[in-house]
């Protein structure tokens, strides 16, 4: 049997990375189509070397565009590809457009497919992913739940419960096995900052579309820099907005390239304070135990909020919720962690994808 993983965008690579190692380890034939929804080296290949994934058995070249575009464009591009490789199985990961497109190419031809991280919602329809989680959801075979609240969306969505397996979150497992190399010094050196710093990470098209975000966002961001030093490594969506809207390179504040993942989590594991808006990045501070404010109006990741250290924030509330979460520090040290975010996310994966090609009964 044939196991196909479809990826397309950095925090996608993130979460197979786990998965395709433990398929490997139980022998299973398996091949990573890769999108090319991300392209620039620094947000694609420097996760393929850091995280180990073997190179892509076809790179679809898709590239950018308005969803509809770049939506149309993976259709037609997995349509083809998955015809040709006749995979048993495909896996899809998180909530990008890859992972909707793939869904809907495999559903219609008849292709199995398995969702990893299902069942997260943030109930706002407004949010591009929030339609991609709803759709991939309803259309996965197997779905693999990183969190317990999970089980209840999905059965309210009229999930059965036979498809959904709750495993954990292979995201972390690609932090826990980072770990070791994680060192904040090379890098602290590198951007010449202090030891004391905060990272802000912004790609939300509510803060990063318009002038109007991006301004009151960069205003916030800015206001925080006057507490200590922040470092912004920018995402290629929200480069131009949020220059123009005054987030410039300077000795408070360091916009630089995104980073790698090693280089990126070893800033995090040292930084005083992180202030984002990814998905990701609530989860890898909340098993790091660092403070993290998420400019957004809600979470799909509530558990980064009853277990971690994520706070929701406006942009009006961020500069004293900053000041606070400083204050506060090492006083509020990470809760337990979510259960079953133990590294072994990836293994419990692999063995229900083995079980289920061989035909065994999946029921959890
Ligand atoms: C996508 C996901 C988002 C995820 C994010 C992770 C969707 C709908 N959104 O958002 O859920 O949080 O990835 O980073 O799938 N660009 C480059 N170089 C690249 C890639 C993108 O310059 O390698 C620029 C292009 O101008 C592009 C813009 O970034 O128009 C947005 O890229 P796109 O992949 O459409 O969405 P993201 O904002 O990256
Ligand atoms: N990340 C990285 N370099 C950066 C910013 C983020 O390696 O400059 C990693 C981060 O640690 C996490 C993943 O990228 O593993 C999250 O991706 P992103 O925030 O783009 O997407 P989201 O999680 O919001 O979908």
């Amino acid at each position: 049997p044939l196991v196909l993983h479809v990826l397309g965008a950095r925090p996608n690579f993130v979460k197979a990375a786990p998965v395709v190692r433990a398929l490997g380890e139980l022998g299973v034939r398996q091949g990573i189509i890769h999108t090319g929804q991300h392209y620039d080296a620094l947000m694609s290949d420097v996760f393929f070397a850091d995280l180990g994934l073997p190179e892509p058995v076809a790179n679809l070249g898709v590239g950018s565009g308005t969803h509809a575009k770049q939506t149309a464009a993976l259709l037609v591009g997995l349509e083809d590809v998955v015809v040709a490789q006749e995979p048993d199985l495909v896996v899809v990961y998180g909530d990008v457009n890859s992972t909707l497109a793939a869904i809907l190419v495999c559903a219609k031809l008849g292709v199995r497919t398995a969702h990893v991280e299902a069942g997260l919602r943030s109930f706002d329809r407004g949010m591009p992913e929030e339609v991609n989680r709803v759709v991939t959801d309803a259309l996965a075979d197997l779905l693999f739940a990183t969190s317990p609240e999970a089980l209840a969306y999905l059965a309210n969505e009229g999930v059965p419960a036979s498809k959904v397996h709750l495993v954990g979150n292979p995201m972390i497992d690609s932090l826990f096995s980072a770990l070791p190399s994680l060192d904040p010094a090379p890098v602290v050196a590198r951007l010449g900052i202090p030891a004391r710093y905060a990272v802000a990470t912004l790609h939300r098209p509510a803060n990063v579309d318009t002038p109007e975000a991006a301004k009151e966002l960069v205003d916030a961001v800015l206001e925080v820099s006057r507490q200590l030093p922040i470092v912004v490594p920018i995402h290629p969506r929200g480069k131009v907005r949020l220059a123009e809207a005054g987030l410039v390179d300077g000795e408070s504040i360091r916009v630089v390239d995104p980073l790698g993942y090693v280089d990126f989590l070893s800033l995090v594991r040292g930084a005083a304070l992180v202030v984002t808006d990814s998905g990701g990045v609530q989860e890898e501070t909340t098993v790091l135990g660092v403070p993290c404010l998420t400019v957004r109006p809600n979470t799909e990741r509530p558990i980064t909020i009853t277990h971690g250290t994520n706070r929701l924030v406006t942009p009006a509330l961020l500069p004293a919720a900053a000041e606070k979460a400083l204050a506060d520090g090492a006083a509020t040290p990470a809760g337990e962690l979510p259960v079953l975010w133990d590294g072994k996310a990836g293994p419990r994966i692999a063995t229900v994808i083995s079980a289920w090609l061989k035909g065994d009964n999946l029921a959890p």
